[in-house]
């Protein structure tokens, strides 16, 4: 006799055995209750607008990678700012496209007190000075290599680059920018702009430090907004973070918060939630993330195609990032939901 047949099968245990009773769904039965333990919270107050600048008067130019935003002369780039404030937005954070002739090899048009990002600046916090203007501490717009620096014989050159970088982000504060935002990489910038805003007297301008950029192929699309994808040859691996590491991430965010950074980004956004959490778990200072254009692209091309529910993915994307430990983010979607949220 098979002494295995005569044993008695185990009785299969009820789920009640199971759980100990312990149900989860219970709280998801209905919306009130999933609304009453609902964990996180996207709100207006989260959200940063990234708008295009161009020169010109009265005119806008659809990007084409970007269905739905917008190039914008000042004129526009106020109203819209006006219509930001009137949703609540309490940021937004400018990019200019600038014409190709004002290009050079050094961004020497980033040293120009009226360039176009710094009249945009003062255009804006003259019409609206209740919405924060954060301005991109950036030499790439300038540069007719698309690089974030200055290219000495084929590299990148650190000290040089903090140099002019920092020159201009003095200029961005003097035009009244209450957040001067560099997103290079180099060594150092912190600290370099730090001294400089407070040698001239900019000590309440804050710095947000674009501590962790990662290179990546999801800024396509912003090239194509501010005119540098044709120019740039080769990529920018030897400034921006190698998009395979997390603990030299960390050592960023740690030396840009020792150097004076106030609040610290991690971009692009989405695909480095891991970044966000660690950031918040070890440092426990304003984060912030970067939904980036590329982001933006593929939700809007799946939703054109009808591929997806573009409105529900659009704000459970902005959800995980308040549930990765983000403050606020930057996100072009901002102004939808913000009208979203206002129901
Ligand atoms: C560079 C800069 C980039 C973005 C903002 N500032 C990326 C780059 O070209 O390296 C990307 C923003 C986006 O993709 O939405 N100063």
């Amino acid at each position: 006799m098979n002494r295995h047949a005569s044993a008695r099968p185990p009785m299969p245990r009820s789920v009640d055995e199971i759980t100990a009773s312990r149900r989860l769904r219970r709280m998801r039965k209905a919306d009130w209750s999933r609304r009453l333990v609902r964990e996180n919270h996207l709100t207006v107050d989260d959200l940063i607008w990234p708008i295009f600048l161009i020169d010109g008067e009265n005119r806008r130019e659809e990007i084409a990678a970007m269905p739905g935003v917008f190039r914008l002369t000042v004129d526009m780039a106020v109203r819209e700012a006006e219509r930001a404030a009137k949703l609540g937005i309490p940021a937004i954070a400018t990019f200019p496209n600038v014409e190709l002739a004002l290009r050079d090899r050094t961004a020497t048009e980033m040293l120009n007190p009226d360039n176009l990002i710094n009249r945009a600046t003062r255009a804006i916090k003259a019409a609206v000075p209740e919405i924060g203007v954060i301005t991109d501490a950036a030499l790439d717009p300038f540069t007719d290599h698309g690089h974030d620096g200055i290219l000495s014989e084929g590299v990148v050159v650190n000290d040089e680059s903090v140099e002019r970088i920092t020159a201009g982000a003095v200029l961005q504060a003097a035009a009244g920018a209450d957040i001067v935002a560099p997103s290079d990489m180099m060594d150092g910038r912190i600290g370099a702009i730090r001294d400089a805003l407070d040698a001239a007297g900019f000590q309440d301008v804050a710095i947000m430090s674009y501590a962790t950029k990662f290179a990546s192929a999801f800024y396509g699309p912003y090239r194509e907004a501010i005119g540098t994808g044709g120019l740039l040859k080769g990529d920018k691996k030897t400034y921006y973070l190698d998009h395979a590491n997390t603990d030299e991430a960390m050592r960023e965010i740690e030396q840009d918060l020792e150097e004076g950074a106030d609040m610290v980004m991690v971009k692009p956004g989405l695909p480095y939630l891991d970044i966000i959490r660690r950031a918040r778990d070890e440092f426990a200072v304003p984060t912030f993330a970067y939904q980036v254009s590329g982001e933006y692209a593929m939700i809007e091309a799946a939703a054109a195609n009808g591929w997806i529910d573009g409105e529900k993915a659009m704000l459970e994307s902005l959800m995980a990032f308040k549930r990765a430990g983000c403050d606020g983010v930057l996100t072009y979607f901002a102004p939808r939901v913000a009208e979203i949220l206002k129901g």
